[in-house]
């Protein structure tokens, strides 16, 4: 059993971006600026935002953080992205999710201009990434995507059962890993919480990946001997023997999932620091080609 170690496959992307990013300064070029929009005062939100900023200031990335008050009126923040969109020192806008229940989150994704999309949650940038098109992948599949690519894991042929539909990781992974494409040409089902048969479904993949946020929810009989197994949940739960006051846990009872799979990711420092790889990558892919192409 190998650990999928995502704080040193991000590592190594990070490494390259910033070797790439002094470059273009050597150069006189204007670097990578991405704007991370919080809205209200969510914790966890607060941290992943904290996390995008400083992963920014590491591959020497410009920044910006606005942060909203929970009630911000949804005009005042669709007013905000437009200016972002039309603002030609913004390369990335990424509006953190989830929002407060008075503003629709559609209204906001489909606000965001598709060259600024960096999180690919835009209908025209899904259309492009169903299509096979070049365009920004959503940060969780392509942070897996990358890892599968670090540790060189074949997926052609593959059997890949993704457990969870979500419109940020379930629906597009299957896209990708069912396109013609390396890593992809894997034949995916998809369960979720109507799926009859779940655990013999997750019995039978070569490639397990969990993305429903249920701690734990993935035990030793759910899977087969020598599968790779990607853990995308990240729930907060309550931990008074931490400082913090929680602890992070992941979908996978990893403890007794880990002895039969031939890949796994851990909960922290998996799948999470490859999403903020990933977002770093569709950055820089945002600035260079507004900017050089
Ligand atoms: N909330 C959970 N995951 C994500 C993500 O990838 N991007 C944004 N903007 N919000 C999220």
């Amino acid at each position: 059993m190998q650990i999928l170690n995502g704080k040193e496959a991000s590592q190594a992307i990070k490494d390259s971006l910033k070797l790439e990013v002094a470059q273009l300064s050597t150069n006189g070029k204007t670097v990578p600026h991405l704007v991370a929009v919080l809205v209200g005062n969510n914790g966890a939100s607060e941290t992943y935002v904290a996390a995008k900023v400083k992963a920014c200031e590491e591959v020497g990335f410009k920044s910006t953080l606005i942060h909203f008050e929970e009630e911000v009126s949804s005009l005042k923040l669709l007013d905000k992205i437009r200016d972002l969109n039309t603002d030609p020192d913004v390369d990335g806008i990424l509006v953190q999710l989830p929002l407060p229940q008075h503003i629709s989150a559609e209204e906001v994704i489909n606000t965001i201009d598709p060259s600024k999309d960096v999180d690919g949650f835009h209908p025209s940038t899904v259309g492009k990434m169903v299509l096979g098109h070049p365009t920004f992948i959503p940060a969780t599949p392509y942070g897996i995507l990358l890892l599968l690519e670090h540790y060189k894991i074949e997926t052609k042929g593959k059997h890949a059962v993704i457990i969870g539909r979500s419109n940020i990781v379930g629906r597009p992974m299957s896209i990708l890993l069912s396109a013609s494409a390396n890593p992809g040409n894997c034949t995916v089902t998809i369960c979720h919480s109507h799926t009859k048969n779940l655990n013999e479904f997750a019995a039978s993949a070569d490639i397990l990946i969990a993305a429903l946020g249920k701690p734990g929810f993935v035990k030793e009989d759910m899977v087969k001997q020598g599968a790779v197994v990607i853990d995308v949940g990240i729930t907060r739960v309550l931990d008074a023997s931490k400082k913090s006051g929680y602890s992070i846990q992941g979908d996978v009872a990893f403890e007794e999932v880990a002895p039969k799979c031939s890949f796994i990711t851990p909960v922290p420092g998996g799948v999470g620091p490859m999403t903020i790889a990933a977002l770093m990558k569709n950055t820089f892919k945002a600035c260079s080609v507004k900017h050089f192409e």
